[in-house]
């Protein structure tokens, strides 16, 4: 059994393929985490590795005798001990995972084992997304009931995994039994102390335009933390990390990793402590948190997906990868090949009219794409970005026959039509802000804060939300819509809810980021096979919660495919390939005016969801060929690409070669029968040189047939980009990962290759 109750020592065990999880209830009830680490064989105890050391005049438990204390029981005081889970009051110094307030004030929490069961399911959670197990799966769910030693507050863990997946989801139910409230002042999703102090921590960082840079550093004795106070995850900061050896790299070592399912404000900490042992804590941040629990309540924190390898950063990434794609994102287009699509926003801003529309849609399909978005600037009198939001009808000037005759032209042109929505938004030029002023949130008698314009709309309220949706729906229903991008584009401030009273305004924050799931499965609920991308300015709510209902996200406003070099690779420690928005857009390029080939374009919106974002009026013929050249190349790879395994080759972050940096990635599906692996040199280069590149995931034992596709730029003046194809020969798959495959670095700017690597017999 992979979850294992042991009477004798009191033990829990919790086994999934690779990995064990073991925590004991020793003296007074107290639950005390053991290990966690790599698989152990089936009964082993691992008792004898509580502390047995406690740091002086640590605050000890009332009830042990001084005689115990004297004999060692020391060792179990909070500060000492290896929490399971770490409340305040008692003496852990340590961030905890609960802080409240009972009636009386007080703030001492002591919580101390009730009772437990092992059920094989794994329950979802009420109002938030989680993992799933899938009809063939197997999963196993820990409940332990925690109770305060005196007041009736308990606290049940949940510890779940599913057979094939090295991977623990925990979270916790906070249930209030006092006869009156609980005050919540901190609800974090897990700690996991770990007995060793020589760690790095790999966490993720940026701002709008450069999501999720990565960040690796040893940890120092004290506090890292990251989190948001932005209302969403945000572009500055993401709730996901690692904690490996300082020597642990893409193949080797030991780590382990935490993702958050939760798209608001979130901490993420990793504490070195005096005592040399590191703890890790994630989850909603207490900065804007305060929960108001009335008696005989619930509340669930978000769930946390806890993994552990010791074979090295790119492994825990493709094991988060296989969870989040299967076992995180529902629907059909979880399986399903998804169009290629093309957006206007880079190509035509706010000006745009149906005739406008359909000729992008009509020259876009001569090279291979499916669909075509509409994004901001359809409805109301949305010229510019400070009016009209919460408007959801359409700009009759712009698109004189209505959502359906655009829609119809579009299909009658095969294609597929998507829309572009900001549903929790609200502009003061509009018929919604008119109409409910109240629905903006803002402190009374305080002037809200605007940003790009725009305000919040309250949807902590059921009856915003579902008015919203109504409109949405309404046009979602009256053609076949077949996608919508679903955008939030500014950080919430002023948090207040005209619902709550005084002392609840304190669960504003929550209560949005619920109200943003309710409307999610609002909409999915109504429109099940609609393809859904969210998006936040760029990638500001880029996370597994929001995962749960959109599978795929936009990665950043930033298109250069140099610059998405680095916050491809920084998403990609966490996310599946499959959920990362990413586009060809113009060369130059609208912001940084880098001057990318199509190729390179091509190959690096194929690490994402492949699409465009230009009007092809300014292309030549020649880059149209190119474009259906990736298109096509796109479509047939599809599937390795998106359900194959990812490895990472070469860093953006590391300096390879003298001249340049180059980074390398592949895709290899599951049967190891064909890969795709991308070569991208960052820096121009002069005299041209060699590399030889060790590639990952192929089966030794097989021979594959490598076919290339390369820059090759041509001294002409006006420069001439031509794609060449060669055949490079055939390989074993020994020495391609063994010695390596050449890889000329010739003269050019960021010179890109694509390589098919197939097996041959
Ligand atoms: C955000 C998105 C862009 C685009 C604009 C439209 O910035 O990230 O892709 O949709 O909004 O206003």
């Amino acid at each position: 059994m992979p979850i294992t109750f042991n009477k004798q020592n009191m033990t829990f065990t919790i086994n999934t393929e690779n990995t064990t999880y073991q925590m004991a209830v020793v003296e007074y009830g107290l639950l005390t985490h053991l290990y966690y680490g790599q698989r152990v064989k089936n009964g082993t105890d691992l008792t004898y590795l509580l502390n047995r050391y406690a740091a002086a005049r640590a605050s000890t438990y009332n009830e042990i005798p001084y005689e115990e204390f004297e004999k060692g029981a020391a060792r179990l005081c909070p500060q000492a001990r290896f929490q399971e889970y770490s409340t305040f009051g008692i003496g852990d110094r340590r961030t905890p995972c609960l802080i409240g307030r009972f009636a009386n004030g007080g703030g001492t929490i002591d919580l101390r084992y009730h009772s437990h069961k092992i059920i094989h399911s794994k329950p979802a959670l009420m109002g938030l997304p989680s993992v799933y197990a899938n009809e063939n799966e197997k999963a196993h769910t820990l409940i332990i009931k925690m109770k305060d030693k005196a007041e009736k507050l308990f606290v049940e863990l949940y510890y779940s995994i599913i057979d094939g997946h090295d991977m623990i989801m925990r979270s916790q139910k906070i249930i209030n039994k006092t006869g009156k409230p609980f005050f919540i002042n901190s609800a974090l999703s897990f700690n996991l102390d770990i007995r060793r102090s020589d760690l790095d921590l790999i966490s993720l960082y940026g701002k709008s335009n450069n999501e999720r840079y990565m960040d690796r550093a040893p940890l120092k004795h004290g506090k890292f933390s990251t989190d948001s106070t932005a209302g969403a995850t945000s572009n500055f900061s993401s709730p996901a990390f690692m904690v490996c050896e300082h020597n642990a790299d893409e193949e080797h070592g030991e780590c382990y990793g935490a993702v958050l399912m939760y798209s608001g404000n979130f901490v993420a900490s990793a504490e070195l402590d005096y005592n040399d042992r590191v703890r890790l804590t994630m989850g909603i941040n207490p900065t804007t948190f305060n929960w108001k629990l009335k008696n005989n309540e619930e509340f669930t924190t978000p769930e946390v997906i806890l993994g552990y390898t010791d074979k090295g950063i790119g492994q825990l990434s493709r094991n988060y990868h296989d969870i989040i794609r299967y076992n995180v994102c529902r629907g059909k287009w979880k399986k399903e090949q998804r169009p290629v699509l093309t957006n206007n926003w880079e190509a035509t801003v706010f000006e745009f009219n149906t005739d406008k529309l359909v000729e992008i849609a009509k020259d876009a399909k001569a090279f291979g794409v499916d669909m075509l978005v509409v994004d901001d600037g359809w409805f109301g009198h949305r010229d510019w970005d400070n009016t009209s939001l919460g408007d959801w009808y359409v700009d009759k000037k712009k698109l004189p026959g209505g959502m359906e005759d655009l829609c119809k032209r579009i299909n009658d042109l095969d294609m597929k039509l998507g829309l572009w929505f900001e549903p929790e938004m609200i502009s003061e030029d509009s018929d919604l802000y008119r109409a409910h002023p109240d629905w903006a949130i803002k402190v009374p008698n305080r002037a809200p804060m605007r940003s790009r314009w725009q305000y919040v709309l309250d949807i902590t309220r059921q009856e915003v939300r579902d008015y919203i949706i109504d409109m949405i729906s309404k046009v979602i229903g009256c053609c076949p819509i077949a996608y919508i991008k679903w955008d939030m584009n500014r950080n919430i401030t002023d948090a207040y809810s005209l619902n709550l009273k005084a002392d609840e305004q304190g669960e504003f924050y929550h209560r949005y980021v619920l109200g943003v799931y309710d409307m999610f499965e609002q909409i999915i609920e109504r429109f099940p096979n609609l393809l859904i991308e969210s998006c936040c300015g760029g990638g500001g709510r880029f996370d597994a919660g929001i995962m749960y209902y959109s599978p795929q996200i936009w990665t950043s406003d930033n298109t250069d495919p140099i610059h998405r070099l680095k916050i491809q690779y920084g998403t990609s420690l966490f996310y599946p390939i499959s959920t990362m928005g990413a586009h060809v857009a113009y060369a130059p390029n609208i912001n940084t005016y880098h001057n990318a080939t199509v190729l390179q374009r091509g190959v690096v919106a194929m690490a994402g969801t492949f699409g465009y974002e230009l009007d092809p009026m300014h292309e030549t013929e020649e880059s149209m060929a190119q474009m259906l050249k990736m298109t096509q190349l796109y479509k047939k790879h599809y599937f390795t690409i998106n359900h194959g395994d990812y490895y990472r080759v070469l860093s953006p972050y590391d300096q390879q070669t003298v001249i340049t940096r180059i980074d390398a990635w592949q895709f290899v599906s599951k049967d190891k029968k064909s890969a795709l692996l991308s070569i991208v040199q960052m820096d121009n280069v002069n005299d041209p040189n060699e590399i030889f590149i060790k590639l990952k995931g192929l089966d030794p034992n097989k021979n594959y047939k490598l076919f290339a596709y390369s820059d090759g730029l041509e001294n002409t003046r006006p420069f001439k980009s031509i794609i060449k194809e060669e055949e490079l020969g055939v390989f074993s798959g020994e020495v391609l990962m063994k010695a390596g495959l050449h890889y000329s670095l010739i003269r050019g700017d960021n010179r890109t290759s694509l390589i098919e690597i197939d097996e041959v017999e």
